[in-house]
């Protein structure tokens, strides 16, 4: 037995060195913990790791959100560069912001993985690629671009967990917002399922007053049907928090610690490290990975290792130099490697001591929090493409930069439609009262296709109510069986509030000129409508440069600073 033991070790340790594979054991959830596959407890110990991009000149952003972003992910040199000084500074885990699943990941993913560096992914991007804060919703587009970086990084042994949002939520007003953020992890969820990915899902959060924090918190690990089901729980919380500053105590944390105590999934410090009171000593992490925290928290990430400019001032342990080639650590590095260093957080309690998981009901609506239990359904690429290809005015624009009109438009589109007795209730959503319409799970354009056809029939299919200042087309493929939006619709959207596990979407973009069977000769309705075109069109024109409330345009989303 002995010498065949011996033998496998000896052939395993030949087939890693041709091979190159180092294989970082899996990290699962257990309760409220993390475990490796040995049942050692696992602490997150990390590292924020992107370069900031462009910031946002936006006053609708207060929070110096970016408009663009680097994958640092898909830069083997930087990786090569970097890993060594992530190794020397001690940590276990990277945050990456933002990815581009266009792109190739093996080797800073091997470099990482070589070094025992496991990766948290934000699966959202800036602009148009998370759940607007603002205006909200869960659909194609998003769970679409969020399955791609899913299916591009499920090859990697040493991806942590991927986060559905971060901090889309930031106070009472708009936490309704949350209903979007628990079906994305919902499906999300379903989807790393079918894939045999054991992947955690997670929800970085902006700080906050517990009065909204905590049920958000709770919200986000409850399951809606009351069965005990983890199907729409997310697996780990993470608090963006930078209570500790300069050599505070840890009492900085006593209200954060009570609020969860008690909490049902893994809890982390998505983003620690406060700027206000200078220098960073770093002391919060002898208090955040031992007894009592340790029972609460499973570790956190130190923000930042690049350079990142915020409101409160500047953060980052490192330069590069302006070729790229070269870093420098400051004294902030050399600080958190000696704090990291000294770091030993208890092994318990042990994987078979950790409990069952349970995920609680839902908390109650209130004034602090109005997010209902009932969800938004799980986008639906088929319906909506199906929708798209049906729909007698289609959205048909003439720039790639699409996100910088579809918000501008849907306002346009949506006050002609509401001075012609219509309304956009059926692209819109509610999460405070639960209501979501048939509509609301399709991409921007597809809506927008939508809004354009009801104008135009509701004008009775006049040509020039179709043109939106050269933005739209009829549809000359649309099927005469279907009379309007409406019934297009209902043919499409055969089961709107439907919950399934999503597929990977085709790879062709949305869009797609096909299908409509229907004749090529227009539809019976056009001969109405050479008639009286002017006259509606005068009425179009003047409402034309009415701001509508309903704002699409604007971001909730990644890498965001207090
Ligand atoms: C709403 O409920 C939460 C607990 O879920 C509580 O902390 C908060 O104080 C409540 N807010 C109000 C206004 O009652
Ligand atoms: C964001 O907008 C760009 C072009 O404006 C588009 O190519 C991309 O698919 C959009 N992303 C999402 C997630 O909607
Ligand atoms: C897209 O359009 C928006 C709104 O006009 C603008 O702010 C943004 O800079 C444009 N983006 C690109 C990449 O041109
Ligand atoms: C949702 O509905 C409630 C109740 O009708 C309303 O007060 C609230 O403004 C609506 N929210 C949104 C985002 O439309
Ligand atoms: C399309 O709509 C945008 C936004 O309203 C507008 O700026 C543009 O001039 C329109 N026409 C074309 C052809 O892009």
């Amino acid at each position: 037995m002995r010498s065949t033991n011996r033998l496998a070790t000896a052939l395993a340790v030949v087939a890693t060195l041709v091979t190159g594979i180092y294989a970082l054991p899996k990290v699962t959830r257990t309760g409220r913990y993390l475990y490796t596959e040995d049942g050692t407890r696992f602490y997150i110990k990390g590292v924020a790791y992107q370069e900031q991009g462009e910031l946002s000149t936006d006053p609708n952003n207060p929070f110096l959100e970016p408009s663009s972003f680097v994958d640092p992910l898909a830069d083997a040199n930087a990786c090569k560069r970097d890993v060594p000084f992530l190794q020397q500074l001690g940590v276990n885990t990277i945050r990456v912001y933002s990815v581009d699943s266009s792109l190739n990941h093996d080797s800073c993913m091997a470099d990482l993985s070589s070094a025992g560096i496991y990766t948290i992914i934000d699966l959202s991007l800036p602009v148009n690629g998370s759940i607007d804060r603002l205006s909200p919703s869960w659909s194609t587009n998003l769970l679409d671009l969020y399955i791609r970086s899913i299916d591009v990084f499920s090859k990697y042994d040493n991806v942590l967990a991927y986060n559905v949002g971060n901090e889309v939520v930031i106070g009472p007003q708009g936490s309704d917002a949350a209903t979007y953020i628990k079906a994305a992890a919902r499906d999300v969820k379903a989807y790393l399922t079918s894939k045999s990915s054991s992947a955690l899902v997670g929800y970085a959060a902006i700080d906050g007053d517990n009065t909204w924090l905590d049920p958000l918190a709770n919200y986000l690990s409850c399951d809606i049907a009351n069965a005990n089901s983890g199907d729409n729980s997310i697996d780990l919380f993470g608090l963006n928090n930078y209570e500790w500053c300069g050599d505070a105590s840890a009492s900085a944390y006593a209200s954060k610690n009570g609020a969860f105590a008690g909490y049902n999934v893994a809890a982390y410090f998505s983003e620690f490290g406060c700027i206000t009171s200078p220098p960073r000593l770093w002391t919060e992490t002898q208090a955040l990975f031992s007894s009592p925290m340790s029972d609460i928290w499973s570790g956190g990430l130190a923000f930042s290792y690049f350079p990142a400019t915020s409101s409160q001032g500047q953060f980052g342990m490192v330069t590069i130099s302006s070729d790229g080639s070269t870093v420098t650590t400051s004294d902030d590095f050399d600080r958190l490697k000696t704090q990291y260093g000294l770091l030993s957080p208890p092994n318990s309690p042990s994987q078979s001591g950790a409990g069952a998981a349970t995920y609680p009901s839902c908390p109650a609506q209130n004034s602090s929090f109005i997010a209902s239990t009932t969800l938004p359904p799980t986008p639906n690429d088929a319906a909506c493409a199906c929708l798209q290809n049906n729909l007698a005015c289609q959205f048909t624009p003439k720039t790639s930069n699409v996100s910088g009109i579809v918000g501008p438009l849907l306002d346009t589109g949506c006050s002609l439609l509401g001075g012609v007795g219509g309304n956009c209730n059926e692209i819109g959503g509610n999460g405070s009262t639960g209501v979501y319409g048939r509509v609301s799970f399709c991409d921007p354009s597809t809506k927008l296709s939508f809004v354009m056809s009801e104008f135009y029939e509701a004008n009775n299919r006049n040509p020039q109510s179709c043109d939106f200042s050269g933005n739209a087309t009829i549809n000359k493929n649309a099927p005469s069986s279907i009379a309007n939006a409406n019934a297009a619709a209902s043919s499409c959207l055969a089961n709107p509030s439907a919950t399934f596990t999503p597929s990977a979407p085709a790879t062709a973009s949305g869009g797609s000129q096909t299908g409509g069977s229907g004749s090529g000769s227009g539809n019976g309705n056009n001969n109405n409508n050479n008639n009286n075109g002017a006259m509606s069109m005068g009425g179009q024109q003047a409402m034309l440069g009415v701001i509508a409330a309903m704002v699409i345009s604007v971001v909730g989303g990644a890498l965001t600073v207090l």
